[in-house]
């Protein structure tokens, strides 16, 4: 059953109750107070005629009080009947004209009170004898019996207005009660398709109930309950494309590398095929020849390391990081490069640098190449400084060396794949670096002047 149908019934049958108890004890009322006024009267009229007969009887004479009686019996027309007795106690004067009902004597009899009232249960309806003594201390009485008429055309009358009413009450406790409980189901029916919205996903909607009473304290949860959803499920899905978004950048940035490794191998492969050609002709080998062999395959292999370190992260592992404790690990994984070229590194302001969300490993690598790179540049020994800036969107992490610096003609080269002016080296350390940042949404940039050193910053967003 609706909550609303509940509402309903219930007050209709308050309000049925209550009218129904309220018109009982109405009646019983106003039966007390008639019953109560009809006995007044009773005993007046009883109290006035024997005043008026109180001589007749004395003197006996009964034909006076019958007269007496009968008179007063004409004028009151809810007497049923009046009789006398003697100071013998015997039957004086009535107006019963079919005869004196038997044993009327004894339905109320006085003993020795001045007056008395009875209830007789007749044929006629409920019937009230009052008597009252004529002469004290004697048995000479005057009764008189007084009928309900008024009282029952009274009840009658609110008989025939109950039913009625009843039904008006009925009427308007289901009108009363409908509008009621529209008032407070009207809210409800509200919040529970609401729930039924939120169900169906669709976050941040707001419910619309008044903002007042308790419904609208449920109302004001609702709406932040469904905000917060919201805010919940976009950061999510933020996260969620945010790590898609770093997949494509790094299958891109493979996708880069691979077509640049295939380039640099082929030449080591080249020349080693080409000596190898050689040696099946003519099979002794020259030392200079296994040198080349030996440096070629160094080669090989340190373009491979280096690209199979970048490939093995198969996925982007977003978590939170301390610049100031990764950038103590860099140091010390750089610390036998530092020290066999006698250089001293001081660190500015890393440990006031936020927190940042990124892949640890990955920008692990990035700063590991630049301190790496700065040392290379540095092979006399001296310092380099580490420092940390931020402002409210970004972080950045500065690496300044006082090295040989990069000159104008290869400025534009150094983020290339494979463009490298060490012996050793492979070039794809800042190339990979820079997509990692970029892949971050960072960027990354250089200041140098030959002679006099490098500055690489490295800028990564900070916040969520
Ligand atoms: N701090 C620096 N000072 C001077 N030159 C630099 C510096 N960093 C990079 N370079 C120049 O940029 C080139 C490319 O650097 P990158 O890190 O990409 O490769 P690499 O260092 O040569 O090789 P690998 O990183 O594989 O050891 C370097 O060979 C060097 O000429
Ligand atoms: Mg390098």
């Amino acid at each position: 059953m609706k909550l609303r149908t509940k509402i309903t019934l219930l007050t209709t049958a308050i309000a049925v109750s209550v009218v129904f108890f309220t018109l009982l004890s109405v009646r019983g009322t106003i039966i007390n107070a008639f019953r109560g006024e009809l006995e007044k009267r009773a005993f007046s009229i009883a109290g006035n005629l024997s005043d008026r007969i109180a001589n007749h009887v004395l003197l006996k004479d009964y034909f006076q009080t019958t007269r007496a009686v009968n008179e007063v019996l004409a004028q009151e027309n809810d007497l049923e009947y009046i009789y006398v007795t003697n100071e013998e106690g015997a039957m004086a004067a009535h107006t019963f004209n079919d005869g004196v009902p038997s044993g009327i004597l004894s339905w109320n009899p006085l003993a020795d009170r001045t007056m008395g009232v009875q209830l007789l249960d007749t044929e006629k309806g409920h019937i009230r004898d009052v008597g009252v003594k004529i002469f004290n201390g004697t048995k000479s009485e005057l009764h008189l019996g007084i009928r309900e008429d008024d009282l029952k055309q009274t009840l009658s009358t609110m008989r025939t207005i109950t039913f009625p009413l009843i039904i008006a009450v009925t009427l308007l406790g289901v009108v009363a009660s409908f509008v009621f409980s529209r008032l407070i189901t009207g809210p409800l029916d509200k919040f529970v398709e609401f729930t039924k919205v939120l169900g169906r996903g669709e976050f941040g909607s707001r419910v619309d109930v008044p903002y007042d009473g308790e419904t609208g304290y449920l109302a004001r949860s609702f709406n932040r309950l469904s905000m917060e959803l919201k805010t919940v499920r976009d950061k999510m899905e933020e996260a969620y494309t945010y790590t898609h978004l770093l997949q494509a950048e790094k299958l891109s940035t493979i996708g880069q590398i691979s077509a640049g490794l295939a380039h640099e191998l082929k030449n080591p492969l080249t020349t080693l095929k080409m000596l190898f050609q050689a040696f099946r002709e003519q099979p002794d080998m020259t030392k200079e020849d296994a040198e080349i062999i030996g440096r070629e395959i160094e080669k090989i292999d340190g373009i491979i390391t280096k690209f199979s370190g970048f490939v093995k992260e198969k996925e982007f592992h977003v978590s939170e990081i301390n610049l100031n404790a990764m950038m103590d690990r860099v140091i010390s994984l750089a610390a036998f490069d530092i020290r066999n070229h006698g250089i001293e590194v001081h660190m500015d302001n890393i440990e006031t640098l936020p927190s940042i969300k990124g892949d640890r490993p990955l920008l692990e690598h990035v700063f590991l190449n630049l301190v790496l790179n700065a040392v290379q540049a540095t092979p006399g020994g001296g310092d380099i400084r580490i420092s940390g800036k931020k402002d409210d969107r970004s972080v950045e992490v500065i690496i300044k060396d006082r090295g040989t610096g990069i000159s104008p003609d290869i400025r534009s080269k150094v983020f290339e794949p494979f463009f490298t002016t060490k012996e050793n080296g492979t070039g794809l350390g800042l190339s990979i670096a820079y997509n990692i940042v970029k892949s971050h949404g960072g960027s990354m940039f250089f200041h140098s002047n030959k002679g006099d050193g490098t500055v690489f910053t490295v800028r990564l967003p900070r916040g969520e």
